[in-house]
């Protein structure tokens, strides 16, 4: 039997951060509110498009695995903010890395992004098509935030995940998957005037308008949350009570704690960095994995659950079978350029 093994992972968050008191100087606001509804203290703003967060992710992930760039044979980037739809924003990554013995794609599931991306190279590996795979997830939301509207602008930031997968005959990587979509609740979280839909009306980037039915999207992600997990515990005949770390998408602390009560998981191996990022979408996820790792949570053999969900509304679960490494192999010098603006420059730049 062929899996393929986590054995790199990165990330990389822009240096600017915009607090809660950040945003209560430009929104009827504050640290209270953020706090007390979504556990979030501070986001990152990306002075660098998507792609450059991106690369030096895989740049880490790639050093981290003591891989070189033209090992790589596939190049996955899951992501809503791609710089440019065509050619497309994996392509670009290649190119930046030197991977030039690399098939690139793109994958976009809003906040799952990362996720489907990771099942998407798993699969691909495990039938042999590639032999390893570089596996992004990575966001610049704050570029089609609407900055003016408090029930979304505190909620989100920027970031970039990416782990290197390789085959491997011992079990580990994702074990079982569960991947669905509540179409018909489509328009719930919707960021309207991002994409081509509107092009006939003239409308522009600066038009943009989210639709965000927080208490009802709240509901779909509990849902959706737990019956990806409750399917990938029954596909992989695992307990929750043998899962060692969950790892959930970083939407809302109060949807983590009402999906552990429902998965009856223990609130202690749960894995939390909302407070320091927000929700960074597609990276979110892939963040909180590298982090978890870094801060020692992760252990070999043991088994990682991962549930997300996004706009779509796409909602997943991860059932991850740790290989044998838990500490890096190198480092990568790839750096972003500095910053020389503050985030709430970055965000209100005239
Ligand atoms: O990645 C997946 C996508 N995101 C999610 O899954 C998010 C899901 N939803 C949520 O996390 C929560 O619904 C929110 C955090 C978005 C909102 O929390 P809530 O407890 O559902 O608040 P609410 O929407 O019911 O609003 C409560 C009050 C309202 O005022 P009134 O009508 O009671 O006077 C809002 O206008 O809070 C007000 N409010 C705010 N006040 C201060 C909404 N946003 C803010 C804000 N600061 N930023």
């Amino acid at each position: 039997m062929r899996y393929a093994d986590i054995s790199g992972w990165g990330k990389c968050l822009p240096p600017a951060i915009l607090s809660n008191n950040d945003l209560s100087s430009l929104l009827d606001t504050n640290d209270e509110w953020i706090t007390s509804r979504t556990g979030m203290k501070e986001r990152r703003i990306s002075h660098v498009p998507v792609s450059s967060l991106a690369t030096v992710a895989a740049a880490r992930a790639l050093a981290c695995a003591g891989k070189q760039a033209l090992d790589v044979e596939l190049i996955i980037f899951g992501s809503t903010t791609f710089d440019e739809m065509c050619p497309n924003a994996s392509s670009n990554v290649q190119k930046q890395l030197g991977a030039t013995n690399a098939a690139c794609m793109d994958v976009n599931t809003a906040c799952t992004s990362g996720m489907y991306a990771l099942s998407v190279a798993t699969a691909m590996i495990k039938s042999g098509v590639v032999n390893n795979a570089i596996v992004i997830g990575a966001e610049v939301i704050s570029t089609v935030m609407d900055w003016n509207n408090r029930n979304v602008a505190v909620l989100f930031g920027d970031g970039a995940g990416a782990f290197y997968l390789q085959a491997e005959e011992q079990e580990s990587g994702v074990i079982a998957e569960s991947l669905g979509c509540y179409g018909e609740s489509r328009e719930i979280l919707a960021v309207n005037g991002w994409g081509l839909k509107n092009a006939s009306n003239g409308l522009l980037h600066s038009d943009i308008h989210w639709a965000f039915e927080g208490q009802e999207i709240f509901k779909k992600a509990v849902s959706g949350m737990d019956q990806a997990c409750q399917k990938v515990l029954a596909k992989s005949g695992v307990d929750a009570a043998d899962i060692s770390l969950v790892v959930p998408h970083q939407a809302n602390l109060r949807i983590i704690d009402t999906l552990t009560k429902r998965l009856k998981l223990d609130r202690d191996k749960v894995f939390i960095n909302i407070q320091r990022y927000g929700n960074m979408s597609a990276a979110t996820a892939p963040v909180a994995l590298v982090e978890a790792i870094e801060e020692g949570r992760v252990s070999p053999g043991k088994l990682v659950l991962m549930p997300a969900f996004g706009g779509g509304l796409t909602w997943s679960a991860h059932l991850l079978r740790w290989g044998e490494r838990t500490h890096s192999l190198g480092e990568s010098e790839m750096q972003l350029p500095p910053c020389d603006k503050t985030a709430l420059e970055l965000i209100t730049p005239d």
